[in-house]
């Protein structure tokens, strides 16, 4: 990739390598985003616009919509009868309701590393997750109730932090550890996050930090993290906030000895917004019948509607659903997951998402107003750096670009009246992602382009 040449051409040629499936979703157009106006020659109003914002929601598969049709027919034709029975001669619905969410299960467990469906189970949404998953897990005792995550987490995850911890009777302020970047560094040093678990060994509970980051996209080193706080004491578990990373990148829970994750799946997932969300739960803790918010959901299948007054928990991760699920959200997901068994897998998906991704770091890092960001200056206007790392390994499909002082506004208003969708974080951050399903090279090609034109006119 180094040696690829930054042209139009090359990024070409790299669409013929790593072809895209756009065809299969639905993109935005200038006129459905109401741009009528369009600012190059090039396009008229039906030109799709460039959609790099599948980090924050992804776009939608055209098959969702016949999916969702089937399900509301379903409804319209059977009623309370869609429950049990589908109607083969219609062709209506997927499952009868009480099993939707089977056939998900085994393309979730592909998706996120799983080592099978008992691991995976698609419920609630994500924050709920994260409670529902801190309530059975996180078991503080007096000498062991630090949980150590990272410093600027998502603000829910953080509330969820500090709820749990006060639902214990703790302290947030002594029993929450976050760990900040070093001074004047973006993302968090690898080494950093195994020399605080070193340091709060016998006082740490729980390690929980975010696949990847948000804000910076850093991909933390999960494999290193789970096992080094492992090895420090069994006594700590390891949870993940897949947001960012679940369809994103390959991640390999099982293998890599996570204790629970928990994801939603209107991002790369490309579920829908408030699509339904999903945990997974290693299969070492599939029986441990642990305490948890435990709901009719979860309960052994053969005798859930005797109505028993005990709970008998299905072994492993469907064991921790409460509700039956929403069907219409449940059916969106698995169009969703079809593709991605279709494409060849997240592996094959996230070396296309690399190549993209590194052609516009190497594109953007060639441009006349990119400063490395050891060098970064906000007041050295117009400018901007890139805080995600350049590694691949350390970042997934988005980088953020940081931009000098008061310049972001405008950039990205400017984009965003060229048909180019990233997402703004005030006061001065950029996220653009490439996504590995719908965008292609020679998009991003474009994007940069665009970025040092109205870079130029600043
Ligand atoms: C890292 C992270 N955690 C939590 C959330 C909250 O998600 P939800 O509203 O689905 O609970 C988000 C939403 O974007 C997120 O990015």
């Amino acid at each position: 990739m180094a040696s690829v040449p930054l042209t139009r051409q090359a990024a070409q040629a790299l669409d013929s390598q790593y072809p895209s499936h756009a065809h299969l979703f639905a993109i935005p157009t200038l006129a459905s985003l109401g741009l009528t106006k369009p600012t190059s020659g090039t396009q008229d109003s039906s030109s799709p616009s460039i959609y790099f914002c599948g980090n924050s929601l992804g776009l939608m598969p055209k098959a969702t919509r016949a999916a969702v049709d089937a399900e509301l027919n379903a409804w319209a034709a059977r009623g309370v009868v869609a429950h049990f029975r589908r109607n083969d001669a219609t062709g209506d619905g997927l499952e009868p309701w009480v099993s939707i969410d089977k056939p998900l299960a085994p393309l979730l467990a592909a998706v996120v590393g799983a080592d099978g469906e008992d691991e995976v189970a698609a419920m609630n949404t994500l924050t709920g997750n994260l409670h529902t998953l801190l309530a059975a897990f996180y078991k503080p005792t007096q000498a062991r109730y630090k949980i150590l995550f990272e410093d600027k987490a998502f603000p829910s995850d953080l509330y969820a932090f500090q709820g749990q911890a006060e639902m214990h009777g703790l302290n947030p302020e002594t029993a929450l550890v976050p760990l900040k970047p070093r001074v004047g560094e973006y993302t968090l040093r690898t080494e950093d996050i195994l020399a605080a678990i070193d340091e709060h060994k016998d006082s740490l509970a729980a390690v929980v930090f975010s696949g990847i980051q948000f804000y910076t996209g850093q991909y933390f080193d999960m494999e290193t993290i789970t096992s080094y706080a492992h090895a420090a004491s069994p006594d700590i578990v390891v949870g993940w906030d897949l947001a960012h990373a679940a369809g994103n990148v390959d991640v390999r829970l099982h293998d890599w000895g996570v204790d629970f994750a928990c994801f939603c799946s209107y991002k790369y997932l490309n579920s829908g917004p408030g699509g339904i969300g999903g945990i997974f739960v290693h299969r070492k803790h599939a029986k441990d019948k642990r305490a948890r918010q435990a709901g009719w959901w979860g309960n052994n299948e053969s005798t859930r509607f005797a109505m028993l007054p005990d709970f008998d928990a299905i072994p492993g991760a469907q064991g921790f659903r409460m509700s039956n699920p929403s069907v219409l959200n449940t059916v969106c997901l698995y169009e969703s997951l079809k593709l991605f068994e279709k494409a060849g897998g997240i592996g094959v998906l996230r070396a296309r998402s690399i190549s993209m991704t590194t052609f516009l770091y190497r594109l953007l890092a060639e441009s006349k107003f990119y400063v490395p960001v050891t060098e970064f200056d906000e007041d050295k206007k117009p400018s901007f750096t890139i805080i995600t790392p350049e590694d691949p390994v350390q970042r997934g499909a988005q980088l953020s670009l940081l931009f000098s002082r008061d310049t972001m506004e405008h950039v990205f208003e400017e984009l965003d009246a060229r048909g180019i969708i990233g997402d703004e974080r005030r006061p001065s951050v950029i996220r653009l992602a490439p996504n590995h399903f719908y965008n292609t090279h020679e998009e991003v090609y474009q994007v940069v382009k665009a970025l040092n034109e109205i870079m130029s006119g600043l």
